[in-house]
């Protein structure tokens, strides 16, 4: 079933549905870019963002095809973009607000590492893009990995889309996605170790417990992209955890285009995710590129985390 076909069944507004394809035509606009293309795409392009990050090439490309394709939709009122210090105003009826990272995990673009693009509509209404994760109308992300995948939330459910990169078209190869309840992969970086609060690092020492055979009870995987890190978790059981730490003490990820969309997804696929203080789907955002500490994933595993804090 393609994506088309797939909306055609489903009764989602066709507000939703013409978002949905518009990120399905940026998104094959980046499969290309990042496949097809052998031009000069590749490497930083010399400038900084407002979070003081160097912007790659590819940063400013996926940031311009997709704000060019939404710019053809009367229904979006805005865009916040992780590459825009300010929000992008497109029509000032529009019911609807998009968040993006047009590029997750560029640092990894150089080095032939799935990279992703994350999206998050919300309800053009009062307080704009400050609104609580667990009232996104819509969450989707993009991973141009070893296949390229369309992954969204709506409607309570998360649903998962291949390209077929012949006649370029996404079949929904991932229907209802449910994630296990629990599962053996941690992700974080542990560069960070002696630098984050005690109950994580009590946490990873848990991860790295041997079972009464000496053997591993748990796998460490970082890869470095948001995406990929999460899309793996969501499909085997795992935890994503980005804590706050000395360089970041407010966390690395962004609250409102990074955290909100993953949480979104997880939580329709039965997943679980926090700011170590709350669920993050409950967090009222202060400011635009507000950063928080995250954590994603399989129920039983966020749970046996924030049990640590309790004691
Ligand atoms: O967008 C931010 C990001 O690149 C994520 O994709 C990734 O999870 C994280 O930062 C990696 O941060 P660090 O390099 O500190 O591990
Ligand atoms: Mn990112």
């Amino acid at each position: 079933m393609t994506l088309q076909q797939f909306l055609n069944s489903k009764n989602f507004n066709s507000e939703i549905n013409q978002i949905l394809l518009n990120i399905e035509a940026g998104s094959i606009k980046m499969y290309g870019k990042l496949n097809e293309e052998t031009s000069d795409i590749f490497g930083p392009s010399g400038e900084k963002n407002i979070q003081n990050e160097e912007v790659q090439k590819l940063d400013l490309i996926a940031n311009d095809i997709f704000i060019d394709v939404f710019k053809t939709n009367s229904n979006i009122a805005k865009i916040l973009s992780e590459e825009n210090e300010h929000t992008i105003d497109l029509n000032n009826n529009g019911k609807y607000l998009v968040a993006m990272d047009p590029l997750d995990g560029s640092s990894n673009i150089d080095v032939n590492i799935p990279v992703g693009s994350i999206f998050s509509i919300l309800e053009n209404k009062e307080g704009g893009f400050l609104q609580n994760g667990v009232d996104q109308k819509l969450a989707c992300y993009v991973i141009y990995g070893t296949t390229t995948m369309m992954v969204f939330a709506v409607d309570q459910a998360t649903h998962g889309f291949t390209l077929n990169t012949k006649n370029k078209q996404y079949i929904l190869t991932h229907p209802n996605i449910s994630t296990p309840n629990t599962g053996n992969i941690f992700s974080i970086n542990e560069g960070n170790f002696n630098s984050m609060e005690k109950e994580i690092v009590e946490f990873i020492n848990y991860c790295k417990e041997l079972n009464p055979n000496g053997k591993r009870t748990h796998t460490g995987r970082f890869i470095g992209s948001l995406v990929a890190d999460f899309h793996r978790n969501m499909l085997k059981g795992g935890i994503f955890i980005y804590p706050t730490t000395a360089d970041r003490p407010n966390g690395q990820l962004r609250l409102i285009y990074e955290c909100n969309p993953i949480a979104f997804i997880a939580k329709y696929a039965g997943g679980e995710s926090t700011d170590l203080t709350k669920n993050i789907l409950d967090v009222k955002p202060k400011n635009i590129h507000q950063r928080t500490a995250f954590v994603v994933g399989s129920k039983q595993m966020v749970n046996k985390l924030l049990s640590l804090y309790k004691v």
